[in-house]
């Protein structure tokens, strides 16, 4: 074999699985549903987002005026949905999810850096379900989130209630009056938003 057919075989070799890869989404080689099992595209958004996070994360540590205390709120109207809390279990819906979201407080988060956490709170993971605070909300409050992801396990009893409330009133509020209605999440307020803006029935 001459080198020029060497050269060639690399080349042809390479412009095959290009191809491939161009082609794969139009064959619908890869299964999307969240009830299938976790493919290749799980692997590679997992690393690819791993390394992303490696290089971007801000350098930087919980800024000493940030708190659980001025994140708490946040956490429950919004995050505990998805992720639960030590006490509190994660909607049934979040449990079908592909990839789930996981348990802030495990190993797997608690090894992230504050600037890490911060990161992907602030930017979202796409194609996860993970949204992004950053654009609607300031540097602070996202502060205060790391803050408390990284108390979740070291909570108040106070704290660890307030979540247990927000967990039992948010998440099915139309139709459900009285106090406890402020504990809705920003899911649902946008939703109810929507309903209110909607008139056509009156
Ligand atoms: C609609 C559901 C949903 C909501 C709401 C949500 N997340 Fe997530 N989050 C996810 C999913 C799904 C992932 C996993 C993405 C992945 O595996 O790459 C994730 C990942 C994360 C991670 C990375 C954890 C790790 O181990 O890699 C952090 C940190 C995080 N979320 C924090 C938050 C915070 C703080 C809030 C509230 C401000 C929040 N999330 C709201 C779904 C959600």
């Amino acid at each position: 074999m001459g080198k020029g057919s060497f050269w060639l075989g690399i080349v042809g070799g390479l412009v095959l699985a290009g191809l491939i890869f161009v082609a794969s989404p139009y064959i619908g080689i890869f299964d999307m549903t969240a009830t299938g099992k976790p493919n290749i595209l799980d692997w590679w958004g997992g690393t690819n987002l791993h390394t992303i996070v490696e290089r971007k994360a801000v350098e930087e540590n919980i800024p000493a005026d940030a708190s659980v205390a001025g994140g708490i709120e946040h956490y429950a109207s919004t995050c505990l949905l998805c992720h639960g809390a030590p006490e509190t279990p994660r909607r049934p819906w979040a449990e079908s999810m592909l990839p789930q979201p996981p348990e802030l407080w495990k190993e797997d988060a608690q090894h992230m850096s504050d600037g890490g956490i911060y990161y992907i709170v602030d930017n979202g993971i796409r194609m996860t379900g993970m949204p992004a605070f950053g654009p609607d909300h300031s540097d602070d409050e996202i502060w205060n989130l790391v803050a408390t992801v990284r108390q979740l396990e070291t909570l108040s009893a106070e704290q660890r209630q307030h979540l247990t409330q927000a967990a039992q009133s948010g998440g099915h509020g139309h139709g459900q009056g009285g106090e406890e209605d402020h504990h809705n999440s920003d899911m649902d307020n946008d939703s109810q938003h929507e309903h209110t803006d909607n008139h056509e029935h009156q």
